[in-house]
């Protein structure tokens, strides 16, 4: 097989670069090693930046995000007892962000695929990239228990944390940087109308709890777990009733419970992989960095990512000029280290660390109330909380 761009990964990165450069006439193949079902399946992230929602509009990938899509003026920041509202609007000049499930998006861009081209293949696990270096770089792959091969001019690595993309990088050119959390999250999703119009981030006497939402009768609630937690030590009722303590004010509120669908345990991790680009491989998306979920920025690094290689690769298809392409790691790492910045401070500020003291506790609810006190310190949240322009 042969084509222009090898795209490795079915996730939001692979689908979303694919229906950018087919707009842009360019030929590309995506090769997903999971099927159809299990990929429109998997329960992940929801929060949708402004930059987000634009890509998808502009590639014809919104009409259902349109109708579905919740958008948001604010979060709500919970400690001591109290609420705050943080107004995105009036903070940023009028950004917004938007619930809409990755599920969802990766649904409306497989049928748009499909439709339309261009290829793509399910059950078609990428093994090996040869040749990263020359002109011709190689994707062998596996698909339907028969060994192929596609033939590229370049290809983009969208494979996710635990791809093969990030693993060709020549170890003398790849630096790592990580780091492990003392907790994890339980997320569960409930048959129950969400409690609040808002998105709340509480720190709780017992630690993190965030109450998110997947459309107008369904909640999405997050707790703060110890690493190593399985979800069948957490019955409905104690959760609920976790829940219930982490979010509690002295206000008159009070949290809805409801019939849950689904549990699931995530560690948080912040993982950078230096540099996303080598020779003519690139890498997007989690296959070069994974941040802990408490800034909401996966999903959305992921898309800028992409947007970036789009724009690269265009312009060499058009001008024949790799300008753009020679900066991509660049640009690209810029955003990641400021998302991995702002995931990380969202993420100490709001969580109870088990080794932590009264002293770290006080420190945090400092922090909060600096927010909630001052209008650039809210000002700063808001503007990396709906996402730092795009360098270009
Ligand atoms: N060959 C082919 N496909 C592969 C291979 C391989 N060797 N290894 C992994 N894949 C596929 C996975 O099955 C998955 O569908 O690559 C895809 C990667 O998708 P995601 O893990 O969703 O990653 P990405 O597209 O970068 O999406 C951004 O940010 O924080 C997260 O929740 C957020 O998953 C989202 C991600
Ligand atoms: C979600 O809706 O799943 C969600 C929202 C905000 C976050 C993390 C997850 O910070």
């Amino acid at each position: 097989m042969r084509t222009t761009i090898g795209i490795i990964g079915g996730g939001p990165a692979g689908l979303l670069l694919a229906r950018l450069l087919h707009r842009a006439g360019i030929d590309c193949v995506v090769l997903e090693s999971r099927t159809r079902a299990y990929a429109e399946h998997r329960q992940r992230a929801g929060m949708l930046e402004q930059g987000t929602v634009d890509a998808l509009r502009e590639c014809g990938a919104a009409d259902r995000l349109e109708v579905d899509g919740l958008v948001h003026n604010g979060i709500e920041l919970r400690f001591d007892r109290e609420r705050h509202h943080i107004d995105f609007p009036v903070l940023t000049g009028g950004r917004t962000v938007t619930i809409y499930a990755q599920t969802e998006i990766v649904k409306d861009l497989i049928a748009l695929q499909l439709a339309d081209g261009p290829q793509l293949l399910f059950e078609a696990e990428a093994v090996a990239i040869e040749r990263p270096e020359s002109d011709t770089p190689v994707v062998r792959f596996v698909h339907q228990g028969r060994e192929q091969s596609l033939t590229c001019d370049w290809v983009v690595g969208c494979d996710g944390f635990h791809g093969i993309a990030r693993d060709t990088f020549p170890a003398a050119l790849s630096r790592t940087y990580e780091h492990d959390y003392p907790y994890s999250w339980l997320g569960v999703l409930a048959d129950v109308p969400p409690s609040c119009e808002e998105l709340i981030y509480a720190r709780g006497e017992g630690g993190f709890a965030l109450h998110s939402m997947r459309s107008p009768s369904v909640s999405r609630l997050y707790l703060q777990v110890p690493n190593e937690t399985f979800p069948d030590d957490w019955p409905d009722e104690r959760i609920w009733d976790e829940l219930s303590a982490r979010f509690a004010i002295d206000a008159d509120w009070h949290l809805e419970r409801g019939p849950i669908t689904a549990k699931s345990v995530t560690p948080m991790r912040s993982y950078v992989h230096e540099p996303m680009r080598h020779g003519r491989l690139l890498l997007a998306g989690d296959a070069a960095h994974i941040v802990p979920p408490t800034g909401a920025k996966g999903l959305n690094l992921a898309v800028s990512d992409v947007r970036l290689a789009a724009r690269a690769l265009i312009e060499l298809h058009r001008t024949g000029s790799a300008q753009l392409l020679d900066r991509y790691s660049e640009l690209c790492l810029d955003r990641v280290w400021q998302a991995t910045r702002f995931s990380y401070d969202m993420t100490r500020m709001l969580h109870a660390d088990p080794d932590g003291d009264a002293f770290e506790h006080r420190l945090q609810l400092a922090r909060l109330r600096r927010i909630t006190a001052s209008r650039p310190a809210a000002a700063e949240l808001a503007a990396n909380y709906t996402g730092l322009p795009l360098p270009l």
